[in-house]
């Protein structure tokens, strides 16, 4: 779960979030950038995404640290200092914290990154229960974040980026962020990443077009929250949650489709659309990979792989590296 979220409250931030609407919106097809999904209502809807039945990368790989906790401490010798990249509520962080060595004398620390403030408060609580282990919050992106933490840490370093948020990516994308990754450690530092594995169609777009239509209220909640933050009247019913497996890019596409035309007036984004009936706002992706794909992808990024555990039941799988 990649983050759980506060509104834009601030001026700076509205005014990111006006500038980001209306470039996103002029790109075609029009797009909206989902790292705005996770406001407070974004991001309890996620937390309900990762309960139900369909959606399985939070269980299938919940599964996997709780088995391979160990494991992943002998792959990575003597690691101090664990760095989450988007900790969401930090229930993973702790199950994988549980399997941290206790180094006689050297003090563990985690290191949590992430935009929200929310996300990083309850992360931090859920974490802070665990005795011997120094939380350290970073309220920042990614790259800005992982920065900060990475010149923080005293010891050998594990890089956690779990939820397959490494999906949401693009490959280029991808690349450069393992890249950045690679550039804040030091040899012998460790990525630990959850990637969700190509499987059935059926199977995918249920996992993203649920038939309680979380999904759905999720991904129209962007639209909910343009009117609100950015004084628009798009009119919700107008546009449908679509999901649809694009087999050849290996990704999940989540769409908004217009029922019928629809005007968007954004007032503080200064946009003015309209779109016909049929047409598309494009406002995520989360690509799928093969195991093997994970692991070349590392290799291509500084990483050299060293352990991988797969979930055959839901087709996930938990990659370790090493820093090169
Ligand atoms: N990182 C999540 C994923 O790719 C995000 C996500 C889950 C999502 N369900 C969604 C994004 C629906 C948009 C719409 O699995």
């Amino acid at each position: 779960m990649p983050h759980s979220g506060s509104l834009a409250t601030d001026a700076a931030a509205l005014e990111q979030f006006a500038a980001d609407v209306k470039y996103y919106l002029s790109l075609a097809p029009p797009q909206l950038p989902s790292r705005y999904f996770y406001d407070d209502l974004g991001s309890a809807l996620f937390d309900t995404i990762c309960r139900l039945p369909w959606y399985t990368i939070t269980r299938a790989e919940t599964r996997l640290l709780a088995a391979h906790g160990a494991d992943i401490f002998r792959c990575a010798l003597a690691v101090t200092d664990i760095i989450e990249l988007g900790p969401g509520s930090g229930e993973k962080l702790k199950i994988l914290l549980a399997g941290l060595p206790r180094a006689s004398g050297a003090s563990r620390a985690a290191h949590l990154v992430d935009v929200s403030p929310a996300a990083l408060a309850s992360a931090a609580q859920t974490i802070g229960v665990l005795p011997d282990v120094h939380v350290v919050t970073h309220q920042a992106t990614y790259d800005a974040g992982l920065r900060e933490a990475a010149s923080a840490v005293a010891g050998r370093t594990l890089v956690a980026f779990l939820g397959s948020n490494i999906g949401n990516f693009d490959a280029p994308g991808a690349a450069a962020f393992l890249q950045n990754v690679r550039a804040c450690l030091a040899e012998g530092d460790a990525l630990l990443l959850g990637v969700d594995l190509v499987k059935p169609e059926r199977r995918l777009l249920l996992a993203y077009d649920d038939p309680l239509g979380v999904t759905a209220a999720f991904n129209k909640n962007l639209l909910l929250r343009i009117n609100r933050e950015l004084g628009a009247g798009i009119d919700l019913d107008g546009f449908s949650h679509r999901a649809v497996w694009n087999g050849a890019q290996s990704r999940v596409e989540m769409h908004l489709v217009a029922r019928s035309d629809q005007s968007i007036r954004i007032p503080r984004a200064q946009v003015d659309i309209h779109l016909q009936a049929g047409d598309v706002i494009w406002t995520e992706s989360s690509y799928k990979y093969g195991p093997e794909k994970v692991k070349s992808l590392l290799e291509s990024c500084g990483f050299r792989p060293t352990a991988q555990w797969i979930d055959r039941d839901d087709d996930f799988a938990l990659t370790m590296a090493e820093a090169l």
